[in-house]
């Protein structure tokens, strides 16, 4: 697919023309920012600016703690504490960098999901997908690492248990788990390599956001229709988009700002609201909590952990005929992993030829149900692994499966989609035909 055609960068002076003929780094910057970008664009497209706001918040105020935080499993706690009390400011760069992980997770979940209701994993962005899945995954090993740093009761448990998972792969888990934890138990070793990782893992998911950005700016971005933009001409490409600057810059930083009014609310009024309050007990080897609980970001894929059950007779199935190769705790690994994977191959899961969810009459409702599916396993991987929670957490790690490798296929097959309209311009003219043809004097509302 050849890009959108659209005015370049051309240099003026000679001083630019000198620049531009050894390094063309303003045409970049120029191509970058003046981007044909689909002028029917809605409000989930703003969560890629939240998204990269977040991770310079994170590196920036990551930077300060590690200033004054020390990686020793006898100063990691009281490090934490002497930022809390003695540092200027510390305590305020620290619910920052707290509740800035939690805002980054809820920006890429609302990222995911559009980018799954609206199809924009579909050829041609699969690249851009999949660069997205491996930065979600660095983002998840991100944050486990860096719970494990205050060196609290539930950063110790936390890791001990997840770290244990991989002691669960045949044959070569307790090698692969010892190997990564530096000894036989999560100790000093543990500490220091997690810091190590903590620190470096940002940088690497700086640089695959660039790819991400790169791959997406050469397909050119999905819209709410999932029509592409005309590339007949640039006449018929200028009608479907408008350049990112200063049109979607200021739209963007306008809802990362709103967002921003209820973070830092958030920040300064209840820092500690999506905390544990276990993590403010430094961390004791001898003394296990009542419920180890993952902070909330990870609850969905922990409640698939725990759904599979040595009785699920699926898990007895695969144990017996693996000749007990696969126990119940490695098919839950295998679970958690796979529930991303399923979600990673969903441009090649999905059979139809129909991209946006707008016009896809029965997939609405079953994607409508994964959204749902998601907050329930949200919710009941939180709650103590017994009585009728289990169950519930199986139904929905079930459902979470079909939705990608039963569903998605079988739509494309079955559904017949509704109309879609010709072109951006269409659609846009459509909502706002007011504003474009001029109408009505004073309304501002949309047609619909
Ligand atoms: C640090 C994390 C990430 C950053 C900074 C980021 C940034 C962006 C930006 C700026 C856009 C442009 C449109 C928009 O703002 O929505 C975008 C588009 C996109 N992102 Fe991400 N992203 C991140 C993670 C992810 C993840 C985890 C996925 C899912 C696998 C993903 C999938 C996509 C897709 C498919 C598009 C194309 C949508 C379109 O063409 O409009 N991204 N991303």
């Amino acid at each position: 697919m050849s890009g959108i055609p659209h005015d370049h960068y051309e240099p003026k002076s000679d001083w630019e023309k000198g620049l531009h003929n050894r390094l063309p780094i303003i045409g970049l910057l120029y191509d970058t920012l003046m981007i044909p970008t689909p002028k029917n664009l809605n409000w989930m497209w703003i969560w890629g600016i939240v998204l990269t706001f977040c991770l310079a918040l994170q590196i920036v105020t990551g930077i300060v703690l590690v200033m004054h935080y020390t990686p020793h499993v006898d100063l990691a706690f009281a490090s934490i504490e002497h930022i809390m009390r003695n540092v200027e400011g510390g305590h305020m760069i620290r619910y920052l960098h707290m509740n800035g992980a939690s805002l980054f997770f809820v920006a890429v979940y609302a990222h995911i999901f559009r980018g799954l209701y609206y199809g924009s994993y579909k050829a041609p962005r699969e690249v851009t997908w999949i660069i997205g899945m491996l930065i979600y995954l660095l983002m998840m090993g991100t944050a486990f690492m860096g719970y494990v740093l205050p060196w609290g009761q539930m950063s110790f448990w936390g890791a001990t248990v997840i770290t244990g998972l991989f002691g669960a792969i045949p044959f070569v888990g307790e090698a692969i788990q010892t190997w990564l934890l530096g000894g036989p138990a999560v100790d000093n070793a543990t500490l220091n390599r997690f810091f190590s990782l903590h620190y470096l893992m940002p940088f690497l998911i700086a640089g695959l956001v660039v790819v991400h950005i790169w791959a997406f700016h050469t397909t050119g971005n999905n819209n709410p229709t999932g029509v592409e933009v005309r590339r007949t001409s640039k006449e018929d490409a200028e009608k479907d988009t408008l350049p990112f600057w200063p049109y979607f810059v200021i739209k963007d930083l306008f809802a990362l700002a709103v967002i921003l009014v209820v973070f830092f609310a958030i920040v300064g009024f209840m820092p500690n609201y999506l905390g544990h309050p276990d993590n403010y007990i430094e961390a004791n080897p001898l003394a296990t909590p009542a419920h180890i609980v993952p902070e909330w970001y990870f609850l969905p894929f922990y409640a698939i952990l725990r759904a599979f059950t040595p009785d699920v007779w699926l898990v007895m199935f695969v144990t017996w005929i693996t000749g007990g190769i696969v126990t119940a705790k490695f098919f839950g690994v295998i679970a958690m992993f796979g529930a991303i994977a399923v979600m990673a191959l969903a441009p090649w899961l999905d059979t139809s030829s129909v991209r946006s969810g707008r016009y896809r009459p029965m997939f609405k409702w079953w994607f409508g149900l994964l959204v749902f599916d998601f907050f329930v396993l949200m919710w009941v991987g939180a709650m103590p692994a017994e009585g009728i929670y289990p169950i519930i957490a199986l139904i929905g790690s079930i459902y979470w499966f079909a939705y990608f490798l039963v569903l998605l296929p079988l739509l494309g097959v079955i559904e017949t989609p509704d109309a879609q309209p010709e072109n951006i311009e269409a659609d846009f003219a459509a909502k706002h035909s007011k504003h474009v043809d001029g109408g009505s004097a004073g309304s501002t509302q949309p047609a619909e």
